[in-house]
C-alpha cells in the first residue's frame, strides 16, 4: 500500500486527485491544507499543514514517511495578484519546503504543477513551444517559473524524481476554481444550468488553452505511472477557446442563455497568456491524449449541474 501525502487537499484539483488515487490505486493517503475538508472521504486522513511553515512540514513529514507526494497548495492567477508577498511565500517558500522534507524524507516521486501562467507577453501566441524563454508579469507566474527552476535544481543535485504538468485553464464542477484568471468557464456553465444571467470578466473573442478534469486527472497519473520521464515539466492542454465561443455552444443547447461582457483586471493576466500551447512532447513521450472535446466538456458539465449524481 503506497503511502500518498498531499498538500492543498481541499482545492479544484486537490479533490479530484484524492477520488482518482483512491479509486484506481491501493494507497495511504495523509490530505493536508489549512482549512478543513467540506466532506471527509473515508479512509484518508487530514491534517493541518501550512505549507509555509517548514519545521511543521519536516516533522510531518517525518511522522508520516511518504513514498509520493502530491503538492497542490497554491495561490492562484487572480487572487495572487491582491497580495503579491503572500503569493510567493506559500508558492515559492511553499514548493521548496516541499522539495526539500521530500530529500530528507527518502520520497520516491514528487508532482508538483505549474501552469500556462509561466507564459508571458512576448510568447508566441499560438503553439506557445515547451521550453519557454519568456517572463510572465504575474506574481504567480514568477512564481511558478521559479518552481520550475527548483525542479530541474532538486532532480539534477539531489535526484528527486519530481514530475510537473503546466495545467491550463481546468474546467470541473466537484470543488469550485478559487480564482484563476479561466474560472469563467465553470461560472458561465454554471450560470447556464441555473438559468441565470452571466457577466464575464473577459472579453468574448479572449482565447485561452482549457482542459476537462477527467482528462486532466488521467494524464497526469498516467504521467506519474511512466517509470522514467525525458522533462520534469510538460505542457497539457485539450482545446484552446474564447468566452464568446462557450456562450454560443452553451446557447444551442439553452436558447434563452445570455451573457454580458465586462472585462476586469483578469483581461491583462488572459492577454498575457497564449491561446494555445504546444503539447508535441507529452503526446511523443508518454502517449498524452484527452477524450473530452469542448462540446462534450459543456455537455457533461451541463448533466452534472442539472442532474447531480
Ligand atoms: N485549477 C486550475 O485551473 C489550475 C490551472 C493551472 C495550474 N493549477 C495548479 O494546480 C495546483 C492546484 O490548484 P487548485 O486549482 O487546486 O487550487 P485551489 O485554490 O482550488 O486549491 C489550493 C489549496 O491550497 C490551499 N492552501 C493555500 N495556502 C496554503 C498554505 N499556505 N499551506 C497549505 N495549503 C494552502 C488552499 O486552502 C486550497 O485548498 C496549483 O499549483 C495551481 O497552480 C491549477
Amino acid at each position: 500500500m503506497v503511502r500518498i501525502l498531499i498538500t492543498g487537499s481541499n482545492g479544484q484539483v486537490g479533490s479530484e486527485i484524492i477520488e482518482f488515487l483512491k479509486k484506481t490505486t491501493d494507497c495511504n493517503i495523509l490530505a493536508t491544507d489549512i482549512t478543513q475538508p467540506k466532506e471527509q472521504v473515508e479512509g484518508v486522513q487530514y491534517e493541518y499543514m501550512d505549507v509555509k511553515e517548514r519545521v511543521l512540514v519536516e516533522s510531518i513529514f517525518k511522522k508520516f514517511k511518504p513514498e509520493n507526494v502530491y503538492h497542490l497548495a497554491a495561490i492562484l492567477s487572480a487572487t495572487g495578484e491582491k497580495d503579491p508577498v503572500v503569493t510567493h511565500n506559500v508558492n515559492s517558500t511553499g514548493t521548496i519546503n516541499i522539495l526539500s522534507a521530500c530529500v530528507t524524507n527518502g520520497v520516491q516521486r514528487a508532482f508538483i504543477p505549474s501552469t500556462i501562467g509561466v507564459y508571458g507577453p512576448e510568447t508566441p501566441k499560438e503553439n506557445a513551444p515547451v521550453d519557454n524563454y519568456s517572463l510572465p508579469t504575474t506574481m504567480y507566474g514568477i512564481t511558478k517559473v521559479t518552481s520550475e527552476m527548483l525542479f530541474k535544481y532538486y532532480h539534477s543535485r539531489y535526484n528527486l524524481d519530481v514530475r510537473s504538468v503546466r495545467y491550463p485553464g481546468l474546467i470541473s464542477y466537484k470543488v469550485e476554481p478559487t480564482a484563476g484568471t479561466t474560472d469563467f468557464s465553470v461560472d458561465m456553465i454554471k450560470h447556464a444550468a441555473m438559468g441565470k444571467k452571466y457577466t464575464c470578466y473577459l472579453k468574448s473573442d479572449t482565447r485561452l488553452p482549457m482542459m476537462y478534469m477527467p482528462d486532466a486527472m488521467s494524464n497526469t497519473m498516467k504521467l506519474m505511472y511512466q517509470d522514467t520521464v525525458k522533462r520534469r515539466v510538460y505542457n497539457f492542454m485539450s482545446y484552446s477557446t474564447s468566452p464568446g465561443e462557450m456562450e454560443e455552444i452553451i446557447r444551442n443547447r439553452i436558447p434563452n442563455f445570455q451573457v454580458e461582457y465586462a472585462p476586469d483586471y483578469r483581461q491583462a493576466i488572459a492577454e498575457s497568456w497564449p491561446a494555445s500551447i504546444n503539447i508535441e512532447d507529452s503526446v511523443n513521450d508518454w502517449g498524452f491524449n484527452c477524450k473530452f472535446d469542448l462540446e462534450k466538456t459543456i455537455d457533461d458539465m451541463l448533466d452534472h449541474y442539472t442532474s447531480p449524481a
